[in-house]
C-alpha cells in the first residue's frame, strides 16, 4: 500500500464539524484538484456554487430534509451539471447546439461525480472531512430557484467540508468478488457473499458509536428500494432541458 491508497481506504463521511474555517485559497486548490479529474470529451460540465449566505444555508439544510450539517460545515458546495456554457461556446462559433440528449445528461452528471470525488480526496488529504448531500434533490426545484440556476444547469448534490468533530468508524464495503467480475457478468456466488457481508455490516452497526442499527446491507437496501425514488426527478430534469431524447 501507499499513503494515497491508505487515505482512500480510511474514508468515512463526516456529519459534525468544528468551527475552524478553511482558507479560501485552500478551497480553490481543492477545486483545481477537482478540475483535474478526467472529463468526457473535455466537456468540463461541472459548475460549483459555494453557498456562504447563512440564510441560504439554513434554507438548503431544510430543503435537504433537515440536515443541519449543511448549515454548520465551514464550506458548503453545490455541484451542478452545467451545459449552459456549452450553449455559449456554440453561440460563439455560430453552431446550433443540439441539446437534450440522454448521453449529454450522463456525461454532465458523471463529470460532477468525478470532479467532486477528487475534491473529497484532496480535502481528506488536508485533514478535512466531508459528506455529500444528495438530499438536495428532495426539493430540487426549490434548490434550483434559490441558487438561480438557468436552463441546462441542475444541482446534482451538495458537499459539506470542514474539520471533523467526530471520528466515525470506516464502513465496510461489499466483498470485492461481488463488485469485480471476470470476463462476463455472473451473480452465481453473490448471495453467499452478501450473506457474509450482511453479518459483517450488522457487527459494524452494533459496535459503532452513533446511530446504532441492527440491519445488514441487503435488508437496508430492500427497504429503500421498496419505496419510490424521488419521482419528481424526470419532469424536473426535462424542464431544465435534459433527457429530451
Ligand atoms: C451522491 C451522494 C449523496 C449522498 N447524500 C447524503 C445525504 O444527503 N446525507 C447524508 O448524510 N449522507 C449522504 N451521502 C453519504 C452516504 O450516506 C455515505 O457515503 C455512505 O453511507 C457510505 O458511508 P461512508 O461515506 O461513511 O463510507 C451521500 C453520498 C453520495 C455519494
Amino acid at each position: 500500500m501507499n499513503d494515497v491508497i491508505n487515505l482512500m481506504l480510511s474514508h468515512r463521511s463526516i456529519r459534525k464539524f468544528t468551527d475552524q474555517q478553511i482558507p479560501q485559497a485552500n478551497l480553490e486548490t481543492l477545486i483545481k484538484a477537482g478540475q483535474s479529474a478526467a472529463t468526457s470529451s473535455f466537456i468540463q460540465s461541472c459548475t460549483i456554487i459555494q453557498v456562504n449566505n447563512c440564510d441560504k444555508r439554513a434554507h438548503l439544510a431544510e430543503l435537504a430534509g433537515g440536515q443541519n450539517y449543511v448549515a454548520q460545515a465551514a464550506i458548503f458546495l453545490v455541484f451542478c451539471a452545467d451545459m449552459q456554457r456549452h450553449q455559449l461556446a456554440c453561440d460563439m462559433h455560430q453552431q446550433p447546439m443540439q441539446s437534450g440528449f440522454t448521453e449529454q445528461f450522463i456525461t454532465a452528471t458523471l463529470d460532477c461525480g468525478l470532479f467532486a470525488q477528487n475534491v473529497v480526496l484532496a480535502a481528506e488529504s488536508l485533514g478535512l472531512g466531508s459528506v455529500y448531500i444528495g438530499g438536495l434533490r428532495n426539493n430540487i426545484a426549490q434548490v434550483g430557484e434559490l441558487l438561480q440556476l438557468p436552463d441546462l444547469v441542475y444541482p446534482v448534490f451538495g458537499l459539506c467540508l470542514g474539520y471533523p468533530a467526530q471520528n466515525p468508524e470506516v464502513k465496510p464495503r461489499l466483498p470485492v468478488e461481488v463488485v469485480l467480475k471476470q470476463d462476463c457478468y455472473t451473480d452465481e456466488n453473490d448471495q453467499t457473499s452478501i450473506n457474509a457481508y450482511d453479518q459483517q455490516l450488522k457487527q459494524y452497526y452494533a459496535a459503532r458509536s452513533s446511530n446504532v442499527k441492527q440491519q445488514g446491507w441487503s435488508e437496508q437496501i430492500s427497504k429503500m428500494l421498496n419505496k419510490e425514488a424521488r419521482p419528481h426527478m424526470l419532469s424536473y430534469l426535462q424542464s431544465k432541458g435534459y433527457l429530451q431524447k
